[in-house]
């Protein structure tokens, strides 16, 4: 095994030496994984931004009504991404004068950079201070902040790409951050009819197609691979009875791609999968079984006029 410089050649190394093999959706976001993932939430078939929007702009008074705290609050936002829904919410609470900080968190400091730029623009008066970094380096640097009531706000159900037992981790981070009286809203994208979902997930205009083997084309830019993306098919799943979207790379023929960097040869057989993404979709039941493992309390929930997506308010 060669030694690794980051986490990245690590992931590939193991997820590609495994078997099944698999590589992380983590990876899917850089710069090109960006400009594709704004497309995705662009289509028609990606109901989920629309849905979650919705939800915002419908409840955009009660939210700010629970969000405020007696001496103003800190609005905490992990994976801020382009703030379009945010901003819907943001201009409300500015427009009310609801005194608050917006703290959008992001491990992209190009996100963090357009977003301020464009927020300076069009909500001048909104105080925007941006953490760039992981999750929970910023989340435990902000638990020590106890001035205020905090909301931490987590859009988009990007919880969904992390199977339950990582889930629970990830709220119970969150959880060890928060007071008593803060607030965490959270999407949560629901069970429906299965075909609604595949078809979110496998556009006939080839996006998300794209957005699964952009990963295959990072491989060889930055680990001197020679993945050609048409010996790969997308494919992806729905088991309606656990709500997992699966999202797989599938070899259409026998296979040796080579990874310099890695000194790593592998060999596909025609039809082996590389399993890259889960999209975990959501019931009350599944929710209020997370909460109650991460020692959070659901206090209230939000949906949309179509009842695909949900929002849900949680307490310590
Ligand atoms: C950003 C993780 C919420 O799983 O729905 C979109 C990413 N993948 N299309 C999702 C994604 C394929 C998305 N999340």
């Amino acid at each position: 095994m060669p030694n690794f410089i980051n986490a990245f050649e690590e992931d590939v190394y193991q997820g590609l030496t495994a078997y099944p093999k698999k590589l992380s959706s983590k990876y899917f976001y850089d710069e090109k994984g960006d400009k594709i993932f704004q497309q995705i939430m662009n289509m028609p078939e990606y109901y989920l931004t629309n849905a979650e929007y919705n939800i915002i702009e419908t409840h955009k008074k009660s939210l700010a009504e629970k969000f405020a705290g007696p001496t103003g609050f800190d609005l905490i936002e992990l994976g801020a991404g382009d703030g379009k829904k945010t901003k819907v919410l943001l201009k409300y609470l500015n427009d009310e004068q609801y005194k608050f900080t917006y703290l959008p968190i992001d491990i992209s400091k190009y996100v963090l950079k357009d977003l301020k730029e464009s927020l300076a623009v069009e909500l001048p008066n909104v105080d925007v201070q941006p953490q760039e970094g992981m999750y929970f380096e910023v989340l435990s640097k902000l638990a020590e902040y106890k001035h205020r009531k905090k909301v931490i706000m987590v859009l988009g159900s990007n919880i969904g790409n992390l199977l339950h037992e990582k889930a629970i981790e990830f709220l119970q981070n969150i959880q060890q951050s928060m007071n008593e009286g803060d607030l965490l809203f959270m999407g949560f994208d629901q069970k429906k009819h299965p075909q609604q979902i595949i078809n979110a997930y496998s556009d006939k205009a080839g996006i998300t197609e794209a957005f699964n083997k952009n990963l295959l084309t990072r491989i060889n830019r930055e680990l001197e691979a020679n993945f050609d993306l048409d010996q790969f098919l997308h494919w992806e799943t729905y088991d309606p009875e656990t709500g997992t979207a699966k999202s797989f790379l599938v070899a259409k023929e026998n296979l040796k791609v080579t990874l310099k960097k890695l000194h790593l040869t592998v060999n596909f057989d025609a039809w082996e999968t590389i399993h890259t993404e889960i999209s975990q979709k959501y019931d009350d039941h599944t929710v209020n079984w997370l909460a109650e493992r991460s020692n959070l309390k659901v206090i209230d929930q939000f949906t949309d006029d179509n009842n695909l997506f949900k929002n849900y308010v949680f307490s310590i």
